[in-house]
C-alpha cells in the first residue's frame, strides 16, 4: 500500500474515533464555546500604579505621539504599513491589538494616495504586517515589504514609487503576516531579569518533557535551530523578549524598529531610509530627533523614547474576576489550564528585578508566557527565521488582555479561541500532547478553561 496515503488516512480515522468518543462521553452537555470578547469597558490603557509626578508626564507625552497621525512632512514613508502607533495598536484602547476596522483600508487612499489593497487586507479582518519568505532568487528574505507608498498623496507631489505585487506574492504562498502584539504591561516584560526566565524555564524540565515540551537538553531542529530555548540577540547576548518570535530586546529598539519600518519614519536607531527614492524624500534624515534646543524634558526627547516611555508605564491588562461565567467557572478553568499543561509553556507569573523606576521594581508579571521559542510544527509556521528563533518557532504569547482581543495567532488568522488552541496542534508540535489533553477534557471543563481565558 502507498505509505503516503495510509497515514494521512489513519490519522482521519483516529480523528474520527476520537470526536465519536468525546461526543458519547459528554452528550449531555453542550459543545464548549468561546464566550467572545469580554464586553465590560476597557480593562487596559491606563498608567502604572504609584508612577511619580514626572514618570506620568512623561507617559502622557509618550500618549500624545503614540496616537499622533504623521504627514509626509513629518517624514511618512516613502513606503509605510499605516501613519500611527496607534491605528495598529488600539484594541480595546491605545497600546492594544488590531480593532474591529481594520484603518488600513482607508489609509490605502488617504489624501490622493493610489494604493491597491490586497486581498488578505480587509476591512473586518486585523491589521497586518506583511513578510516575504524568500526573494526571487530562491534566497531567504524573512524581511518586512511594507504594504503602501505615499504616491498620488497631495502632500507628497512628484513621488511614483510602486506598491510590490502583494496578490501575486500571496498566491505563490510567498507572503506570511503578522499581527500587533499589545503593549499593556510591556514595561514589566522589560525588567525581567534573564535568571528569572532561566529559572523559571527549569522548573518544570520533568513535567515538560513528559509532555514532549523542548526543555534540557535542547532539541536542535533543521536550520540549526534551538527550540524552547531563549532567544538571544545578537548584540550582547542577552534574552531578546518582544515581538512574536521574541526578536527584540527593549522597548526603544522596537519603537526604533516601528516607526522606520511601519511608518517610514527614520529616527536616532535607523538613521537613513528604505527607500531612497530621491523624489520620494520630503524631509530631512533621520526625520525623527532629539530637541537639542528645548527646554524641558518631555520637549527634548525624540518620538522613540516618548514611545517607549507610554509603554514602559502602561498598567498590565486587568483580569476580571468573574466575567464571563461567574468566578467559580473562571477558577476551575484556571486549574484546568495549569492540569492539561498550558501553563507549561503560558507561565502565570515572572517577576521583574531591581528596576529603577519604584513601580516597575520587584514586581510579579503575570504575562502567561514563558518568554521563550517552542516549535509549533507545520501548521503555524511562517518560514521566517529572526535570531535563533526558526521557521517553526514562536514565543510563547502573553496570554494577559486575551479577554478584550479580537484576533489571535501571529497572523491573525482566528477570532476562536477554539481555533487558536486547535492550531497549536499539527506535525512536530510541542504543544501536541498538551492539546490532546485539553481535547479529552469533558466540555464543561472546556468551557471553564475558555471563560479563564477571556476573564485575563
Ligand atoms: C501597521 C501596523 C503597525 C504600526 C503602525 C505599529 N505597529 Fe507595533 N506591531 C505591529 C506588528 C505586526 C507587531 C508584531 C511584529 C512582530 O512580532 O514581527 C507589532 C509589535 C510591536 C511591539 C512588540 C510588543 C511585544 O510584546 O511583542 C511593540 C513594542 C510595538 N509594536 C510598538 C510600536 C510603536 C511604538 C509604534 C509606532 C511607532 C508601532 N508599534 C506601530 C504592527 C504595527
Ligand atoms: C509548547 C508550548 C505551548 C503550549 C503547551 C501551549 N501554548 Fe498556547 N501558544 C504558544 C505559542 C508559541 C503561541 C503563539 C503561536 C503563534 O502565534 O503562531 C501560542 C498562542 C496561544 C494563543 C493565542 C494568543 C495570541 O496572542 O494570539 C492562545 C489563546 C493560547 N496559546 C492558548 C493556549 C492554551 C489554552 C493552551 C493549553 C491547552 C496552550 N496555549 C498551550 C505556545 C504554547
Amino acid at each position: 500500500m502507498n505509505t503516503k496515503l495510509a497515514v494521512p488516512l489513519l490519522l482521519v480515522l483516529a480523528g474520527l474515533t476520537l470526536t465519536h468518543e468525546v461526543e458519547i462521553a459528554n452528550s449531555a452537555d453542550p459543545l464548549a464555546r468561546d464566550p467572545g470578547p469580554r464586553a465590560t469597558p476597557p480593562d487596559a490603557g491606563s498608567p502604572l500604579a504609584g508612577l511619580t509626578r514626572t514618570e506620568t508626564a512623561f507617559f502622557t507625552a509618550g500618549k500624545d505621539d503614540f496616537e499622533e497621525a504623521e504627514t509626509v512632512s513629518e517624514g511618512l514613508g516613502p513606503t509605510m504599513n499605516l501613519d500611527s502607533c496607534v491605528g495598529c495598536h488600539s484594541q480595546p484602547s491605545s497600546g492594544g491589538s488590531s480593532p474591529a476596522v481594520n484603518p488600513q483600508v482607508a489609509f490605502a487612499n488617504k489624501m490622493g494616495a493610489r494604493n491597491r489593497v490586497p486581498s488578505f487586507i480587509r476591512r473586518d479582518g486585523p491589521v497586518r504586517e506583511v513578510r516575504f519568505v524568500r526573494n526571487p532568487d530562491g534566497t531567504a528574505d524573512g524581511g518586512v515589504h511594507s504594504l503602501f507608498t505615499i504616491a498620488g498623496r497631495s502632500d507628497a507631489g512628484g513621488c511614483g514609487v510602486a506598491q510590490p505585487d502583494f496578490d501575486r506574492e500571496f498566491s505563490r504562498g510567498n507572503a506570511i503576516f503578522r499581527i500587533p502584539t499589545p503593549v499593556f504591561g510591556a514595561g514589566l516584560i522589560e525588567q525581567i531579569p534573564d535568571a528569572v526566565i532561566r529559572a523559571s524555564a527549569l522548573s518544570t524540565v520533568a513535567q515538560k518533557s513528559a509532555l514532549g515540551i523542548a526543555g534540557r537538553p535542547n532539541v536542535i531542529l533543521p536550520f540549526n535551530t534551538i527550540s524552547g530555548q531563549t532567544n538571544n540577540n545578537g548584540n550582547d547576548g542577552t534574552i531578546a523578549r518582544f515581538g512574536w518570535k521574541a526578536q527584540n530586546k527593549s522597548l526603544l529598539l522596537f519603537s526604533g524598529e516601528a516607526y522606520n519600518v511601519e511608518m517610514g519614519i527614520t529616527n536616532e536607531l535607523f538613521q537613513t531610509e528604505r527607500e531612497e527614492n530621491r523624489n520620494c524624500q520630503f524631509a530631512a534624515h533621520p526625520n525623527s530627533i532629539t530637541d537639542t534646543t528645548a527646554s524641558n524634558g518631555t520637549a527634548v526627547i525624540s518620538a522613540i523614547e516618548k514611545f517607549s516611555f507610554f509603554m514602559r508605564f502602561l498598567a498590565p491588562p486587568k483580569p476580571s474576576a468573574d466575567q464571563p461565567g461567574g468566578a467559580a467557572s473562571i477558577g476551575r478553568g484556571r486549574g484546568n489550564f495549569a492540569e492539561v499543561g498550558c501553563t507549561l509553556c503560558h507561565t502565570p507569573s515572572l517577576r521583574t528585578g531591581n528596576s529603577n523606576i519604584a513601580a516597575l521594581r520587584d514586581q510579579p508579571v503575570n504575562l502567561f508566557s514563558d518568554l521563550l521559542l517552542h516549535d509549533m510544527g507545520t501548521t503555524l509556521a511562517d518560514g521566517v527565521s529572526q535570531g535563533q528563533a526558526g521557521p517553526r518557532e514562536f514565543r510563547s504569547a502573553p496570554l494577559w488582555g486575551l479577554g478584550q482581543r479580537l484576533f489571535f495567532l501571529h497572523d491573525g488568522r482566528t477570532s476562536d479561541l477554539v481555533v487558536a488552541i486547535r492550531s497549536h496542534a499539527s506535525d512536530g508540535s510541542e504543544a501536541n500532547r498538551v492539546v490532546g489533553n485539553f481535547m479529552r477534557l469533558p466540555e464543561r471543563d472546556k468551557q471553564d478553561l475558555l471563560n479563564f481565558l477571556r476573564s485575563l
